[in-house]
């Protein structure tokens, strides 16, 4: 009888410097993350994030925050009555009437990849006593759905608050009209990018991701903290900045003007072509800025990236559609050299506005209805907390920095975004992933190995994907 083909945990048994790791499964085929011993220390770096804070707060001077919560708040409720009378309208849970949420999906026409949006619209209305689930039958009854006028009311207000914060007009009239579109968008008969991006004009983006006064504080945080790194270098040589997600370039512009004529060479990068020409129209004449498709997901060597050719990765509101968080941020730490800053922009509050809005920007594409193969694994949520971040930031060996704006700023709680940065260690006993990709050529056929190999301090479990 002939011995069974050696599998991947077979090689990895016999190297010494692999003491952890995890195969996780992907579109394109599986990926390798390797740790060596543990790296001690708790991963936390003592650095000053005074000046980002600084810069953030001088970005929103002038604005009275104060009022900042209640729109926020008039947001959520907003859309907590736009996810009721779109239950009503479908006459669901009239006369009495109970149903489990997959009758509530299918009575929607809601294709499989926005399910998950219309499983947290009824969480979300049992949480706020919308609705009342049967704690034994796990089905929803007792809607209370907002009349007409009611909901036109709310709809008003909310334009009001909005003006009172100087906030753009785009801002509710997107918003509403996705309130509007929700049957059509939950059944993909109407696409959300058609409302943010009406003939494909940019500003309402901008309004979102620009002017906004949460965008405009995190951008600006953000900026300043890539800016002290051209400073540190002191111009001896330009400042490499790889920008993934670049979109409509809020946050590009906020670094670009902070790095003023400190000499730079900057790759913005998005997934879509669409945005680097947007990137064309805005930045074209900037000397070092280049343009180049880039994907989160898949592996940046493969995309043309060098290994230790960056000084700063940014993304800003980009990082949570990598499929698996903890490999696209080890996958970036490789780009980084040793003490290379890593800046992110996330969304790390659940707001309801988003429920009838931006997440139906979020779901996996058409034919797919999972999507995240890390934490979030079956949980129908996008975004980590800022404490997840910086755990997944650790693991994949970031020393990393305060996420700002920190507990006690005015900001901190009606913020949502929050800016969460790290640097990476040079990895003490980190797998060389060269040699680990070696040893799998030598005993494996190519079918039989990952696609790609990342080296990070430690492994973090998830329900998903062989691990050891
Ligand atoms: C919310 S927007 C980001 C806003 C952007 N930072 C700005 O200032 O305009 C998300 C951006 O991430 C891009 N994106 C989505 N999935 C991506 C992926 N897998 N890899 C890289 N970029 C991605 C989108 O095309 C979009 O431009």
């Amino acid at each position: 009888m002939s011995a069974p083909a050696p599998v991947v945990t077979d090689v990895l048994a016999g190297l010494p410097q692999v003491r952890d790791w995890q195969l996780v499964p992907g579109a394109e085929g599986d990926t390798l993350l390797v740790a060596g011993t543990p790296a001690a220390g708790d991963g936390s770096c003592p650095e000053d994030t005074a000046d980002a804070v600084s810069a953030g707060d001088a970005a929103v001077k002038g604005t009275d925050l104060t009022a900042l919560p209640a729109l926020m708040g008039l947001l959520d409720e907003t859309a907590l009555l736009a996810m009721a009378r779109v239950l009503d309208r479908a006459r669901l849970f009239r006369d009495g009437g109970t149903h489990d949420a997959a009758e509530v999906v299918a009575a929607l026409g809601t294709v499989p990849r926005h399910a998950w949006i219309v499983r947290r619209w009824l969480r979300t209305l049992v949480e706020e006593n919308r609705l009342r689930q049967d704690p034994g039958s796990g089905r929803y009854h007792s809607l209370t759905a907002p009349g007409r006028q009611t909901y036109a009311a709310a709809r008003r207000t909310l334009d009001k608050a909005r003006e009172g914060l100087d906030y753009p007009p785009s801002m509710t009239r997107f918003f509403l009209a996705a309130a509007d579109r929700l049957p059509l968008l939950l059944q993909d008969r109407a696409g959300l990018q058609e409302v943010l991006f009406p003939d494909g004009e940019t500003t309402t983006a901008e309004g979102n991701y620009r002017d906004s006064t949460p965008s405009r504080w995190v951008n600006h945080a953000a900026a300043e903290l890539v800016a002290r790194e051209a400073r540190r270098l002191s111009g001896s040589r330009p400042l490499r900045v790889l920008e993934a997600g670049a979109g409509v370039g809020a946050t590009t512009g906020a670094v670009l003007d902070a790095l003023g004529d400190a000499p730079v060479d900057y790759l913005f990068t998005d997934v879509s072509r669409f945005f680097l020409r947007a990137g064309r129209d805005a930045f074209g004449e900037r000397p070092g800025l280049r343009r180049a498709l880039f994907d989160v997901n898949a592996d940046p060597v493969a995309q043309g990236l060098l290994p230790a050719s960056q000084d700063v990765v940014l993304a800003a509101n980009v990082l949570h559609n990598a499929r698996h968080a903890g490999q696209a941020l080890a996958a970036l730490r490789e780009l980084l050299v040793p003490g290379g800053l890593l800046v992110l922009v996330e969304s790390c509050q659940e707001h309801y506005q988003a429920l009838t809005s931006m997440y139906l920007l979020m779901s996996p594409p058409a034919g797919e209805d999972a999507w995240f193969t890390d934490l979030r694994k079956g949980q129908d949520r996008v975004f980590l907390t800022g404490d997840e971040w910086t755990r997944q930031l650790d693991a994949a060996g970031f020393r990393t920095l305060p996420v700002l704006p920190v507990p006690g700023h005015p900001l901190a709680v009606s913020l949502g975004q929050r800016v969460i940065a790290g640097r990476a260690r040079p990895g003490p006993g980190r797998p060389d992933p060269a040699a680990i990709r070696s040893a799998l050529a030598d005993a494996l056929p190519p079918n039989s190995r990952p696609v790609r190999v990342h080296a990070v301090d430690r492994v973090i479990r998830t329900t998903t994907g062989e691990s050891r």
